[in-house]
């Protein structure tokens, strides 16, 4: 049985306690946070009896194999390190950290110790997704020609996840200050990985950042200075071109991505909210020798249904269990680390910028 401690008791650490302890093969035994109330009232809904609030405690008295960090971006490397450093397996949230030189350290750290390591790219959940990486680099739909992939969240613009204005999980992500690199680290970190995993290394891009200040300057401490829309050009190694954006501003969609990749020999498609529930199956086309006897005709896609397959948690069980890291591991991490920094940099150069 893996033993897991838990480091920050928010939002998302109630998905990874839920996926952890029903998982036959480990338990949750401790949990961290700094704020007591919210770690207190974790523990109890989760049945936790270790509670501490500070990394260092946890790593010092709780007798646990495995960590994972739940915290705000700003804190993933330093706590991170120091689990490594006590030899802890580490299931880290993401964006990796809040640069490449950091994610870099992160993977150093690894370096001559044996150790699970795994970012949640959540999005790599969906059956129908992995199928269409295998679609793609089996060849089928030939060379990539283009792509584009978009990441849409309304929480700026609507209600659905509750009040940006009054809530810390909000705020936080709308502040440099406090380590958000806004959409860009937020959710654009899932769609360069979603992106980019079935085509292969991104060579160059022109990225485009933008803040919104009709939102206002500041709440509390919070400056909000962190961007909420970006849009990007794409070139991969392989020659493929195509667009990447996302934006906080969708109003009507909740939490939507969509990938396109077009080849010379067919073309795949997938979009969902939930990679879970919707994310079973994705759109294959090879429609391209058929002869059209009228416009009514319509060209065809195909849906291809998929069945679940391990969600990451699972995959980190199983690579503690069976000495194997599946992906996506912190080096992936650290590569879609760089390619945000590259937006960044070509964003403030107002240029096209070399990976
Ligand atoms: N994979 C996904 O799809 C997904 C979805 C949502 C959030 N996330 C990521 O999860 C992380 C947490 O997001 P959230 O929405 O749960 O945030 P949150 O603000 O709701 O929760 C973070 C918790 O960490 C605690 N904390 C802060 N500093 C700490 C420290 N030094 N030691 C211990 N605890 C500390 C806070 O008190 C808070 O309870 C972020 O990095 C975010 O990007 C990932």
């Amino acid at each position: 049985m893996i033993k897991i401690g838990i480091v920050g008791t928010g939002g998302i650490a109630d998905w990874h306690v839920t996926e952890f302890q029903k998982n036959k093969n480990s338990t949750v035994v401790a949990a961290c946070d700094i704020s007591s109330d919210r770690l207190n009232a974790f523990c109890d809904n989760f049945n936790i009896k270790e509670r501490y609030n500070s990394v260092e405690e946890l790593l010092d008295k709780a007798d646990i194999d495995a960590v994972t960090n739940t915290t705000p971006d700003s804190f993933h490397k330093d706590i991170s390190i120091q689990v490594i450093n006590k030899n802890k397996h580490i299931f880290c949230e993401k964006p990796l950290a809040e640069n490449y030189q950091d994610a870099k350290e992160m993977c150093d750290a690894l370096k001559n110790k044996n150790l699970v390591n795994m970012v949640n790219f959540s999005y790599r959940n969906s059956s129908g997704y992995q199928e269409l990486v295998k679609t793609v680099q089996s060849g089928k739909i030939g060379n990539i020609i283009h792509m584009d992939a978009n990441y849409y969240q309304s929480w700026l613009s609507s209600k659905y996840w509750g009040d940006w204005k009054t809530q810390d999980k909000w705020l936080w992500r709308l502040s440099t200050n406090h380590g958000s690199m806004g959409t860009l680290g937020d959710i654009g970190v899932h769609i360069f990985d979603f992106a980019s995993f079935p085509i292969g290394p991104i060579n160059k891009l022109n990225a485009r950042l933008k803040t919104f200040q009709s939102k206002g300057e500041k709440i509390k401490d919070y400056i909000l200075d962190a961007n909420d829309t970006f849009i990007s050009m794409i070139e991969f190694e392989n020659g493929a071109l195509g667009t990447i954006t996302s934006t906080r501003f969708a109003t009507g969609y909740s939490n939507r991505l969509e990938l396109r990749i077009f080849g010379d020999k067919g073309a795949v498609k997938i979009e969902f909210d939930d990679p879970l529930t919707e994310g079973n199956q994705f759109m294959f086309t090879d429609d391209i020798n058929r002869e059209f006897t009228s416009r009514k005709d319509k060209l065809k896609w195909e849906i291809i249904e998929t069945k679940p397959i391990m969600n990451n948690f699972e995959k980190f069980i199983d690579s503690i269990l069976n000495g194997k890291n599946h992906q996506p591991n912190f080096i992936r991490g650290a590569e879609i680390q760089k390619i945000l920094d590259k937006c960044s940099e070509s964003s403030l150069s107002n240029s096209w910028v070399d990976i």
